[in-house]
């Protein structure tokens, strides 16, 4: 239980408990995305993977771990078991993805899932199910003349899956360096600081602004075009892509002990801050033009992420408490003007975009921007109970 918090960190988390074990009841075996315009639940089973369907490509359920992590966070918020009963359940609907080779977004089912269940509960069963999942996403290492990657989007036998790069899985290779350090075995942790580093070189244009995805020449590493898939357009600045990129380089720079990786970190965030302003949440896309331009609460939710772990990271204790008041910031700033309190609406944080492009929760709760709020506020909260990621530099 949690007696010390602030008003607006403890009304969130009161709020993610009471909508979970809500939903609960009426979800079934499916698993929640992203909202309906009327604030309704679009769920998707479990077993939907990725692929590409002609050309079109779609990501599958990459949403279940989430699910799973909303529960385990209410689980040490109000230290009631059944939501540890609720979070086992459906645990056993998520393993079956442990072994998907089709995407990297494996990281992102399991980090949020078995890792935390691990941490929280010592059980064995979910130590394997995240090391089972950190070899499918190990497997997905291409290396190329200039570098090696951990490929995005399909399966490794489609020349497609093989040469596709999303700054996205930024934030998937936490798992790898889980593994490396729980299975004693290095290859995890060079597959992904190979990775941070490839994606720094080839991602990051010379303003601080990435693409969101990148197609590799699998022979060579060079960059065939930069191009996206959620933002408004290939040389566009998404604004979800650098909260991704700011994860993974925190978590690079504990694993490598090389601190050069959080000074990228800061200089992207910078150019993110100043494109932001003084708002709390940024529009999906900082180039999109037009009316009613959606805006991202989730981007917002992840880069509060992030900017934790560079802030805890970070040797200079003036630069640690610079990013971490950024991080509260706009931790605060979603607390006070995106929880999505009215029970008619069964998300946590309002005003997320999934992707503008293909209409999918332009302007919705979706589920990775809640689970990763609620990473969050569990960092604030039960400081090194749900999630660790690292170890922090000497
Ligand atoms: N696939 C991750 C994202 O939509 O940001």
């Amino acid at each position: 239980m949690t007696e010390t918090l602030s008003p607006h960190i403890r009304s969130a988390l009161d709020l993610i408990a009471k909508k979970t074990l809500e939903d609960e009841t009426t979800i079934g075996a499916a698993f929640p995305y992203v909202t309906h315009p009327d604030g309704s639940w679009d769920t998707m089973s479990v077993s939907v993977s990725a692929g590409y369907a002609g050309e079109a490509w779609s990501h599958g359920n990459w949403f279940c771990g989430f699910w799973v992590g909303l529960l385990l966070t209410s689980y040490l918020h109000t230290g009631d078991e059944k939501y540890l009963k609720l979070a086992a359940d459906r645990m056993v609907l998520v393993e079956e993805r442990a072994g998907d080779g089709n995407t990297h977004d494996i990281g992102f089912i399991f980090l949020s899932s078995a890792m935390p269940f691990y941490r929280i509960t010592g059980d064995e069963r979910h130590r394997a199910t995240a090391l089972r999942a950190a070899e499918k996403l190990r497997s997905r290492l291409v290396v190329t003349d200039r570098g090696s990657y951990v490929s995005s989007w399909g399966p490794m036998t489609d020349p497609r899956g093989r040469a596709a790069s999303a700054i996205d899985t930024m934030a998937n290779i936490p798992l790898l360096y889980w593994a490396s350090k729980e299975a004693d075995d290095a290859s995890f942790r060079l597959s992904a600081e190979e990775h941070a580093k490839m994606t720094m070189l080839s991602f990051n244009r010379d303003d601080n602004t990435q693409f969101h995805a990148v197609e590799y020449d699998t022979a060579t590493g060079d960059r065939m075009r930069g191009y996206t898939y959620q933002g408004a357009h290939d040389d566009s600045y998404w604004s979800r892509g650098t909260g991704w990129a700011v994860m993974g380089l925190a978590v690079t720079a504990a694993n490598s002990g090389n601190v050069d990786y959080l000074n990228q970190a800061i200089a992207i965030s910078e150019k993110w801050f100043g494109a932001l302003g003084d708002k709390a949440v940024p529009p999906y896309d900082y180039d999109a033009t037009g009316d009613d331009v959606p805006e991202d609460s989730a981007a917002s939710a992840i880069m509060a992420g992030g900017l934790l772990d560079l802030a805890d990271l970070h040797p200079d204790e003036t630069v640690a408490t610079h990013w971490r008041g950024k991080a509260e910031l706009l931790i605060k700033g979603l607390c006070d003007g995106y929880l999505a309190t009215e029970d008619g609406h069964r998300g946590i944080l309002k005003h997320g975009c999934y992707s503008e492009p293909h209409k999918i929760g332009p302007d919705a709760a979706v589920m990775f921007g809640d689970y990763f709020f609620a990473e969050a506020l569990n960092r604030i909260a039960f400081p090194g109970k749900f999630i660790e990621k690292y170890e922090k530099l000497g």
